[in-house]
């Protein structure tokens, strides 16, 4: 049987951690479905489609790695791919409390799926979308955190200006 994993997220934007996480990840599982989250209550940095472009490019190189995006509850989406496996990279012990509640909640919302938790590897452990957007948004320089293709894309956000 094949073995379907499907690694969620906002990707707002995608960072070499999650990047690191994604290479680990579909060496693990036959098929990584990297699914990015489109949530129409919350107003991205990037479009949908823009993080699902962004993502591709950087994967392009990985065999079995589809990027997609999904809207309403991940286990629905999970069901209807097939996905036994949530993965979910852990950068600190601060992550742990949320993923953990996340992860009881989608097995009793889908008792056949379980979550995978993998720890980041230290360079990236303080990396975060987050503080990726806050370095851009105050004029900084964040090519140290993200891929290429994302760092081209925040360069082109914040006006070419740096
Ligand atoms: O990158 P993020 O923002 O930490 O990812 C969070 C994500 C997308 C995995 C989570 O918000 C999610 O699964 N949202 C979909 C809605 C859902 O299924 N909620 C119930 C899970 S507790």
């Amino acid at each position: 049987m094949r073995l379907a994993a499907i690694y969620p997220g906002s990707f707002d934007p995608l960072t070499n951690g999650h990047l690191d996480i994604i290479r680990r990840a579909a060496r693990l599982a036959d098929e990584l479905i990297v699914a990015v989250l489109n949530n129409t209550q919350k107003t991205p940095l990037f479009t949908t489609a823009e993080r699902v472009e962004m993502i591709r490019e950087a994967t392009s190189d990985l065999v079995g790695v589809e990027v997609a995006c999904f809207h309403g509850l991940l286990v629905d989406y999970a069901r209807e791919r097939g996905a036994r496996w949530i993965v979910r990279g852990l950068r600190a012990i601060s992550d742990y409390e949320t993923e953990l509640q996340m992860a009881a909640i989608n097995r009793r919302l889908y008792p056949e799926i379980d979550t995978l938790f993998l720890p980041g590897v230290e360079e990236s452990a303080f990396i975060s979308s987050r503080m990726v957007k806050e370095i851009i948004t105050l004029g900084g320089d964040a090519s140290a955190f993200v891929p290429a293709a994302v760092n081209r894309r925040l360069h082109e956000k914040s006006g070419g200006s740096r």
